[in-house]
């Protein structure tokens, strides 16, 4: 393996590269991880060398904090390759600073932009082979974060490790869901964690969501916690209503996260003139409107599947299936054309989000 130092960062190269065994046409999300990862110690009140080295398993002491009382946060992003083989990055500096945002709430340490965004961006020039182009692909960004000082003492870790690893993800398209709106549990609540990527949140959804499947729903629209009608998330994203021509997303709060593909589909959805409402919105609201005919559309919102159509909801055992919408009448549609063009540099990028590695 060589070893050679580039920004401070030491970088250990893999002797041989495994790209040529995936299968990158049937690769099933989450599932294959590229050649190297970046990791990063803290001990001592302070964060370590940066290191890229082959992707591989990792030893904890069994008393590692993480194991005992879950202080673990992540963040999703992609990486995207233009027509040119040039590797973009989708506004890495709003996960940089949500990734802190969740570390202050998990009483983690912040880190710096140079580990993070540099870090990111050293990483994926040495496998940014991994990064295929075409509408649709890119290579998912898996930062996170895990107290791992050994002793199971119930309080924070002294000791953590920051890691980077990257996996290629194919056009996600599962076709519409059905999804049952959440009458008893919750995923987040008033002084939670909701707002953050903190591992515990989706551990907390798979139970209500494996009884959704059983039913015969594939996901879970989140209600508040305190008056089960608030709508405010759709499995693991943001959810968008279309009510006639009105565009509706709930308000981020302590119980919802800020999602950069929610906030970047609403700028969109502005640039393009369309009617766009930040507010709550009940149950009974969709009710009404499905019974008048004026619901249009729903759907989750979220880096790994961008824009996921929602075509019914079931709430009180009675399931209500939205009317059927031509591709090019629908908002999910176009605007999910519009960020991945955006994100793919196949549309001009006028909101300066894009980054190049
Ligand atoms: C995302 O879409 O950004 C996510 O975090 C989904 C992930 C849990 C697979």
């Amino acid at each position: 393996m060589s070893l050679q130092t580039i920004n401070d960062f030491s970088i250990q190269k893999t002797e041989k590269s495994k790209i040529d065994s995936i299968d990158f046409e049937n690769v099933k999300f989450g599932t294959v991880f590229s050649d190297h990862m970046l990791v990063c110690h803290y001990k001592d009140g302070a964060w370590g060398q940066v290191e890229i080295k082959p992707y591989g398993p990792m030893q904890f002491e069994p008393s590692s904090n993480v194991f005992h009382y879950g202080q673990a946060i992540f963040e999703g992003m992609k990486a995207y390759k233009d027509d040119n083989d040039d590797v973009w990055l989708f506004r890495p500096r709003e996960n940089w600073e949500r990734f802190n945002k969740s570390a202050e709430r998990l009483a983690m340490p912040q880190i710096d932009e140079t580990r993070f965004v540099d870090g990111l961006k050293t990483l994926l020039q040495l496998d940014r082979d991994w990064v295929q182009k075409g509408k649709g692909n890119a290579l998912y960004i898996r930062p996170f974060m895990i107290g791992t000082h050994p002793g199971v003492v119930a309080g924070p870790s002294s000791e953590f490790m920051f890691c980077i690893i990257l996996s290629p993800a194919r056009t996600y398209y599962s076709g519409k869901v059905k999804v049952q709106i959440a009458e008893h549990y919750s995923r987040a609540a008033n002084g939670g964690v909701g707002y953050t990527k903190c591992s515990g949140n989706y551990a907390g959804q798979f139970y209500p969501t494996k009884l959704a499947q059983e039913a015969g729903y594939q996901q879970v629209i989140w209600t508040d916690d305190a008056t089960h009608t608030k709508l405010e998330e759709a499995g693991t994203m943001n959810v968008f209503f279309r009510i006639n021509d009105t565009l509706i997303t709930a308000p981020t709060s302590e119980r919802i996260l800020d999602g950069v593909t929610r906030k970047s589909l609403l700028d969109i959805a502005k640039s393009k003139g369309l009617d766009v409402q930040v507010k709550s919105i009940v149950v009974n609201d969709l009710l009404e409107a499905i019974k008048k005919g004026e619901l249009k559309e729903i759907f989750g919102a979220g880096t790994a599947v961008t824009i996921g159509q929602i075509e019914g909801f079931a709430y009180q055992d009675e399931y209500h299936q939205l009317p059927e919408i031509a591709d090019e009448d629908s908002y999910a549609v176009m605007l999910k054309e519009t960020l991945q063009g955006i994100q793919t540099k196949a549309i001009e990028d006028t909101f300066n989000w894009t980054e190049k590695i």
